[in-house]
């Protein structure tokens, strides 16, 4: 073997023995804990009744690893992304002993346990600001960002909070306003002060410590911002349904400071054995800026969110042009990973119609990167039309038409009339009236039912690591409204194409290969180079 050849043999044998890190291979499965399983009658969710459909998720549906959005103490202002203690559960979704029998009972049966930290804010009622608004003299004021009125008087700059209005809150008592990205009742931590880091950071050791395999981190692009406090340019226009959009946010967030702070937040969870996940809420921004989060030397984020697939227009060419930007654009070594849907956007069988969303779980579940499918999808879940005046979301409330009750509606996993989500009485939002058709009893079993195709995709997935782990390469002539790619690792090769329209299309492809999967009923056994794909058909091929 000459040696060039021997040395590159020699590489990709080793990149192949080498054991990838759990959350590569992983499929997530993020559940809001409010909507899931109710197992006290309160209309609630709870983390008993996650325990008690464990076996749903890692046997019936075949999931890897589920992410539990906040759990913490709240008065619920924003649903427990206003967390008043880091280091307790709050008493409406068990006690701490009840989450150590989820980490242990999800171990037992190989799910993964990820928890949401939120990092940017806590609740006003969070002791930590009790004490900081108490008087300008507390230790704890500067753990918030404290700021004096104008020179002429109002607001310190011209910051919105992403939920409605000015993100400065006056404070009468001491005589200066407090910062809040989101609600009044969220004010932001300065993680600029390192007292304010080292606690946050040991409130990270704290779940480590109780076995968790990683952390999502809520809104972690907001944690630093201008140090001076500079006004954002304001776009021109206003006529906007979501005032928020109205600035350039050059000074709020995406603060680059971050990046230095990610090394110290990997080391943390880096201490830890078992390849703890750092995966990041980080919003759409340009690639270049985007990647960063991965840490110059793959030392930041294992994973910011990548929530493209939630925003673009649902089209074969600008899904090929995104994935294939991204594939460009990721760093050597670092890992990528894709979102459809999760607890604050439309669900994707509203966005796109449930023939295409048969699509999407095939996209989703055989692209290169780290798939997160949000709780009920897997049923075809849509969201209820909540009105403005009946929304429990502050969003909903404040910014009326973007309300994100719909899409957190709960799970249907039969067809009695609390849709088993409850042992009594009513759940905390409405059920959509579907369920009585549309729930996990009624489509297992049942052959093409979405849980059916969720389930074998899943199953393809695990059995195949050149769909976990192996290469990506689009295909380049396809016909207008089909996107298809290849995944090989080896000798191990797949052909995956993908209509994204209702209409039929005739495709060709100078390959064989055995149909291994199709969104449609009564797909041929074989693909011989030339194949009609039907309305919201997906296949896909082993190839020969
Ligand atoms: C992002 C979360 O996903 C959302 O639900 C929450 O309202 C904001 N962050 C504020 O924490």
């Amino acid at each position: 073997m000459a040696e060039a050849t021997e040395a590159a043999w020699t590489a990709s044998y080793a990149a192949r023995m080498t054991p990838a890190p759990w959350w590569q291979t992983a499929v997530i499965y993020q559940i809001y804990p409010r909507s899931f399983q109710d197992t006290t009658g309160n209309g609630v969710g709870d983390l008993p009744g996650i325990t008690a459909r464990l076996p749903y998720l890692a046997e019936t549906l075949g999931v890897d690893a589920i992410w539990i959005s906040p759990f913490y103490p709240s008065p619920m202002a924003d649903f427990g992304y206003d967390v008043s203690d880091y280091r307790d559960v709050e008493p409406l979704f068990g006690t701490l002993d009840d989450f150590d029998d989820l980490v242990a009972e999800a171990h037992r049966q190989g799910i993964r346990v990820i928890i949401d930290w939120v990092p940017n804010h806590t609740s006003d009622r969070h002791p930590w600001f009790v004490a900081s608004r108490s008087s300008r003299a507390d230790p704890k004021r500067d753990w918030y960002v404290w700021r004096d009125p104008a020179p002429g008087g109002g607001p310190p700059n011209n910051w919105l909070s992403v939920f409605g209005g000015s993100a400065w809150e006056w404070d009468e008592a001491t005589g200066q306003y407090y910062l809040h990205s989101f609600l009044a009742e969220q004010p932001d931590l300065d993680w600029r002060n390192p007292e304010v880091e080292a606690e946050m950071l040991d409130t990270l050791r704290f779940w480590l410590d109780r076995g968790v395999d990683g952390f999502r981190m809520d809104v972690i692009h907001f944690i630093l911002k201008d140090p001076e406090f500079r006004d954002n340019p304001v776009l021109p226009g206003d006529d906007r349904v979501w005032a928020y959009t109205g600035q350039e946010h050059l000074y709020d967030k995406l603060h680059p400071d971050i990046h230095p702070l990610f090394r110290r937040i990997r080391a943390v969870l880096d201490a830890y054995p078992g390849d703890r996940v750092a995966i990041g809420e980080v919003e759409v921004a340009p690639w270049p800026d985007w990647v960063r989060y991965y840490g110059e030397a793959l030392d930041g984020l294992h994973m910011p969110f990548n929530f493209q697939l939630i925003f673009l227009p649902w089209d074969a060419a600008e899904v090929r042009a995104m994935v294939d930007a991204y594939e460009a654009a990721l760093p050597e070594g670092a890992w990528p990973n894709y979102v459809l849907g999760n607890h604050d956007q439309r669900r994707i069988a509203t966005r796109v119609g449930r023939g295409q969303a048969r699509v999407a779980a095939m996209l989703l579940f055989t692209l290169r990167g780290t798939p997160t499918t949000y709780y009920g999808d897997e049923i075809g879940m849509v969201d209820v039309e909540i009105p403005p005046d009946a929304q429990q979301d502050p969003f909903g409330r404040s910014t009326p038409g973007l309300g994100r009750d719909g899409c957190r509606t709960p799970m249907q996993w039969d067809h009695a009339a609390t849709a088993g989500f409850t042992p009594a009485g009513e759940g905390w939002l409405p059920l959509n009236p579907d369920h009585e058709t549309r729930n996990v009893a009624a489509q297992l079993g049942r052959d093409g039912s979405m849980l059916d195709l969720y389930r074998s995709l899943l199953r393809l997935r695990r059995a195949h690591r050149a769909l976990q782990l192996g290469t990506y390469r689009a295909i380049e002539r396809v016909p207008d409204g089909v996107y298809a790619y290849r995944r090989e690792d080896g000798e191990e090769r797949f052909l995956v194409i993908l209509g994204f329209t209702g209409a039929a299309t005739e495709v060709e492809i100078e390959e064989t290969g055995t149909v291994v999967a199709s969104t449609l009923p009564d797909a041929p056994d074989r693909f011989t180079g030339r194949y009609r794909l039907r309305g919201d058909e997906g296949i896909v091929i082993r190839l020969d």
